[in-house]
């Protein structure tokens, strides 16, 4: 079980509380090498790790093999237990620029940086990728080869391809056909939502492991519903807690100043937009036919009233009122997140 690189999701606060959820491996956002390279602030606090946080991964972006190194010994400095190399970052502005998913193309570039890497660290160099730049021309599998030839320790494959986005659903077969292929072991990620979806797919491909990424902003108990093989169907109370123990953490890291909450606030909007696409179903309910794709918004079941309702609304507005109620309400949250799900282990 592998925690994403998550931009903006990833925050360390947020981190820290899907450790407490069962997460062992976690990543940070999306580092740019070459602002690394020059320290800047911003983009050094990426490199953070949190004291719990057992195995943490440092992603890097970048084309330029000796800049990808020397990130990488800062990466390695600061405490990362691995170094990952993107390669499947889709935004104009970076792929523009030969960085991110626009690698998919570059096989023997990919190599070259993995190796420069490789040569610059003790720690395992990693790369996490996608099919492609289009469907129609998969290129992970040269890809993937170039970076074991390089020296990578293992390889993350996201089935789908730039041009994609997140339209359909991954493609799981590719996750196998590379499981077959390399000697190194493969991560597969996509559309894992469910502790079924983390067996199912395990099993089906052989995979090593599986990253999470949106199951694990929407739900962040995932990890320990994986973990335990069961659904934990929290109640609007418990997630309240959730919430509360993530406002304490986002409390510890930004600072209990007027800036520091004006920081836990907007993190608090950004994280109630995924946290309300939550529906309480547990998932051997749903057909494998109908199993809604992570991205399908269901409509909440229907209007509730109070907090409960706020949770569900899929609105700035309700977002906006509830991050408010949430980071003034004086009632602290729980010592540790395990604790809502300890609650339920040893309920009636
Ligand atoms: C908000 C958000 C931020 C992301 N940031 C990154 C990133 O910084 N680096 C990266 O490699 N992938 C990033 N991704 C892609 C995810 O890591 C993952 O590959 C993708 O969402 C598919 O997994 P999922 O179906 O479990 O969501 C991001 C995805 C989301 C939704």
């Amino acid at each position: 079980m592998v925690l994403a690189p998550l931009t903006k999701g990833g925050n360390l606060p947020y981190r820290r509380l899907l450790v407490e959820l069962g997460a062992t491996v976690t990543t940070s956002e999306m580092a740019l090498a070459y602002k690394v390279c020059k320290g800047m602030r911003g983009e050094m606090a990426l490199l953070r790790r949190a004291p719990e946080e057992q195995c943490f991964g440092v992603q890097l972006a970048g084309r330029k093999p000796a800049q990808m190194a020397r990130a990488s010994q800062i990466a390695q400095e600061r405490g990362a237990s691995f170094v990952d190399v993107n390669l499947g970052c889709p935004i104009d502005l970076f792929c523009r620029r030969g960085i991110g998913a626009a690698l998919m193309t570059r096989a023997r570039r990919v190599g070259e940086i993995v190796a420069a890497m490789r040569e610059a660290v003790d720690i395992p160099v990693t790369v996490k990728m996608r099919l492609g730049w289009d469907e129609e021309k998969p290129t992970f599998t040269s890809v993937a080869e170039a970076a074991v030839e390089a020296g990578a320790s293992a390889i993350t494959l996201h089935g789908r391809s730039r041009k994609q986005r997140y339209k359909r659903a991954a493609n799981w077969d590719a996750v196998a056909q590379l499981v077959q292929s390399l000697p190194i072991p493969v991560i597969g990620n996509g559309d894992i939502l469910t502790w079924r979806d983390a067996v199912e797919k395990r099993e089906r491909t052989g995979c090593a492991g599986v990253m999470v990424a949106r199951g694990a902003l929407i739900k962040p108990w995932i990890f320990s519903e994986i973990q335990h093989r069961r659904d934990f169907l929290l109640t609007p109370s418990d997630r309240l807690a959730l919430l509360r123990r993530y406002r304490d953490l986002a409390r510890e890291h930004f600072g209990d100043d007027d800036h520091g909450h004006q920081r836990v606030h907007e993190f608090l909007m950004w994280h109630l937009e995924f946290f309300a696409r939550y529906r309480p179903v547990p998932s051997d309910t749903i057909s494998p036919d109908e199993h809604p794709l992570i991205q399908t918004r269901m409509a909440p079941p229907e209007a509730l009233p109070g907090i409960e309702g706020l949770l569900l609304r899929d609105d700035e507005e309700a977002r906006r009122e509830l991050a408010t109620q949430i980071l003034t309400d004086p009632t602290p949250g729980p010592a540790s997140a395990a604790d809502v799900i300890s609650a339920i282990l040893s309920g009636p």
